[in-house]
């Protein structure tokens, strides 16, 4: 970590963010336009590479809104072949950099039979259903706890004051439950109605990892999810990741302005 950390205060002229934004598949455009500095993954130290289509893969740096904000500009996934602890660095990096409230974005396929493709979901709570755990191995009490309580990783107080945003500024918003699978294969039928019957709003294959280890180390968390489809295909429809990506850019003029809206507010 020590290593990482002297790098990037090298690369970004000791940028101190307090605000983290994970960016998820086809919404990188918020750190296209607003670039300090931007490092690649590939060159920091301990990161990961990067593999996915629609993804860039590199810590974006900047002022927002009068708030110095740390983006990473793609993520990493369980489903590439890393490991839970590996997709999570960048969250402990974050923390070690000195931020304090982390947005965590990703697109995400509809459960809930009301949504519709490019609505936003505020993510009010998860289910961590990949089969895994970013905590387990040896704990460093220095940033959390053993057993950390989970009562409330999304915090009431950031989705009340993102909902505030969104009616300001016209856009309408779901609430719902995000459900994280590994992947990479996207769900049967079968498995959306388990999911549904379960109590998974949207389900995706990220964020969750994320989500755990920002809590367990005393972040405040805002989850935003852009619903790109209906998930699975009960109807016979096949889902792809370029339709993913599509209904992500039909989304994402409001998802800025409703990110930028929150940044100020903060
Ligand atoms: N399932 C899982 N992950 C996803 C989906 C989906 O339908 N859409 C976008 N990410």
């Amino acid at each position: 970590m020590d290593k990482t950390i002297k790098f990037l205060n090298e690369k970004t002229n000791n940028f101190k963010p307090e605000i983290g934004i994970i960016l998820g598949s086809g919404l990188g455009e918020l750190a296209d336009e607003h670039c300090e500095y931007a490092v690649p993954y590939n060159d920091i130290p301990n990161f990961v590479k990067s593999t996915v289509k629609g993804h860039k893969g590199r810590l974006v740096f900047a002022d927002m809104q009068g708030k110095k904000v740390v983006m990473m500009q793609g993520r990493n996934h369980f489903y590439e072949g890393h490991s839970m602890q590996e997709i999570t660095y960048p969250v402990k990096v974050m923390k070690a950099l000195g931020v304090k409230t982390l947005i965590l974005t990703n697109a995400a396929g509809a459960v809930n039979e009301s949504y519709r493709p490019s609505d936003l979901m505020l993510i009010t709570d998860h289910i961590n259903f990949t089969g895994s755990n970013p905590l387990i191995g040896p704990n460093d009490e220095t940033l959390g706890e053993r057993f950390p309580d989970m009562s409330e990783v999304y915090k009431k107080s950031l989705i009340e004051l993102a909902e505030k945003c969104a009616e300001k500024l016209g856009i309408d918003v779901q609430k719902g439950i995000y459900w994280a699978n590994s992947g990479p294969s996207y769900e049967t039928p079968a498995e959306i109605n388990m999911i549904r019957k379960l109590g998974g709003d949207a389900v995706g294959m990220s964020t969750v990892p994320e989500a755990i280890v920002a809590n367990y180390c005393g972040m405040n968390i805002l989850g935003i999810s852009c619903i790109t489809n209906a998930a699975s295909s009960s109807s016979g429809e096949k889902l792809s990741h370029e339709e993913v990506i599509e209904a992500a850019n039909n989304a994402k003029s409001k998802f800025k302005s409703l990110i930028l809206e929150v940044l100020s507010n903060l």
